[in-house]
């Protein structure tokens, strides 16, 4: 199911790749003040565990560090994307190392990387050993379903989401590699400046969490929803799928079941994501709602900040992510 997925986004080609990276831009973003060699010591024993034995890890915590100007929790998914793809790399084994540096970019440098406005950042690198990028995928790798891996091990989103979220932090990234020695990712995060809120506490990283109850997934794309459904089902949540919020209230009218309703927010045929989350209330009054949304011109997502209760998935999102904000609208104050 998911080699047919990818094979019908590659179909769809060109078209397909700008409207995933515009979703990738448009995040809903909370960006704040953040340490982020406290972020990266948080997560190191989790990384640990996750990248197993045969892989050693090295943080390379640079000293006097500036804070930066980002999401944490975006930043924890960028840094996770980064390592795992490192294990990938390394099936053998071999040395992943995470720097932390703070980092003056030049008119210079700016100039040879149009996209860069010179000034100062916070470096973070994510480093392995592994088997390189071949020279002609290298351009190709930040891509939306772009993959080299074996259908049901990659979705090829990974690095796709980490540069949408450090283009939107107004960041920069970089890619080196070279065959049989190795890849360097440096994510380059705008510096905090002093006016910005105080370093916040970085979340506990947290483990992927399924559940069993019956979620209803509501998405007119149907290549997002076939992801969709089938990585909630690999979670052992029970799943039910529409394509229209008509549809859906058909369903929503005839099952008392559905613990969940997610929902795309934009969809054609003149009912939206809060449209059919009213009404799906009125007939459920319990039931719990997870928006999803890769457009910023909705009535949720204002300014790339969300209105204060809603609860909100950006995409593209990846399987962590889709566990995590599941598990947190099921459990929310209805
Ligand atoms: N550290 C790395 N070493 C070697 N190749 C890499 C590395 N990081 C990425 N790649 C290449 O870039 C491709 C795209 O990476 P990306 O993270 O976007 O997707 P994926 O890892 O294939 O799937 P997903 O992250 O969605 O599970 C990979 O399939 C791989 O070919
Ligand atoms: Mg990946």
């Amino acid at each position: 199911m998911l080699a047919e997925m990818i094979g019908s986004a590659a179909q769809r080609g060109a078209q397909l790749t700008r409207q995933l990276l515009a979703f990738a831009r448009k995040q809903a973003l909370d960006p704040r003040a953040t340490d982020v060699n406290q972020l990266v010591a948080t997560l190191d024993p989790m990384l640990r565990r996750t990248l197993g034995e045969h892989i050693e890890i090295e943080a390379i915590r640079g000293a006097g560090l500036w804070q930066a100007m980002v999401d944490p929790g975006q930043l924890e998914n960028a840094l996770l994307n980064l390592c795992l793809n490192a294990r990938d790399a390394m099936p053998g084994g071999g040395r992943l190392t995470i720097e932390t540096a703070n980092a003056s970019l030049d008119r210079a440098y700016a100039e040879q990387h149009p996209d860069v406005a010179p000034g100062q950042y916070v470096m973070l690198a994510v480093s392995d050993t592994g088997h390189g990028i071949a020279a002609e995928h290298l351009e190709q790798v930040f891509q939306p379903f772009f993959t080299t891996k074996d259908k049901g091990k990659g979705t090829g989103l990974g690095l796709a989401m980490v540069y949408g979220f450090v283009k939107q932090s107004a960041g920069h990234v970089s890619i080196y590699s070279e065959i049989g020695q190795g890849t360097t990712v440096k994510l380059y995060l705008p510096r905090a400046t002093a006016g910005d809120a105080r370093a916040t506490e970085t979340g506990e990283a947290t483990a992927t969490v399924g559940g069993s109850e019956t979620v209803l997934v509501v998405e007119d794309d149907e290549l997002v929803r076939r992801y969709a459904c089938n990585e909630l089902r690999s979670l052992g949540y029970r799943v039910i799928d529409a394509d229209s919020g008509k549809s859906a209230l058909a369903i929503i009218e005839t099952r008392d079941d559905i613990a969940l309703l997610f929902t795309d927010v934009v969809m054609p045929g003149g009912m939206t994501g809060r449209v059919l989350a009213d009404a799906a209330r009125r007939l459920r009054p319990g039931l719990r709602v997870l928006y999803t949304s890769g457009y910023t011109e909705n009535a949720i997502v204002h300014h790339g900040r969300l209105d204060a209760g809603v609860m909100l998935l950006a995409k593209p999102y990846l399987r962590a992510d889709l566990a995590r904000a599941i598990r947190a609208a099921l459990s929310a104050r209805p």
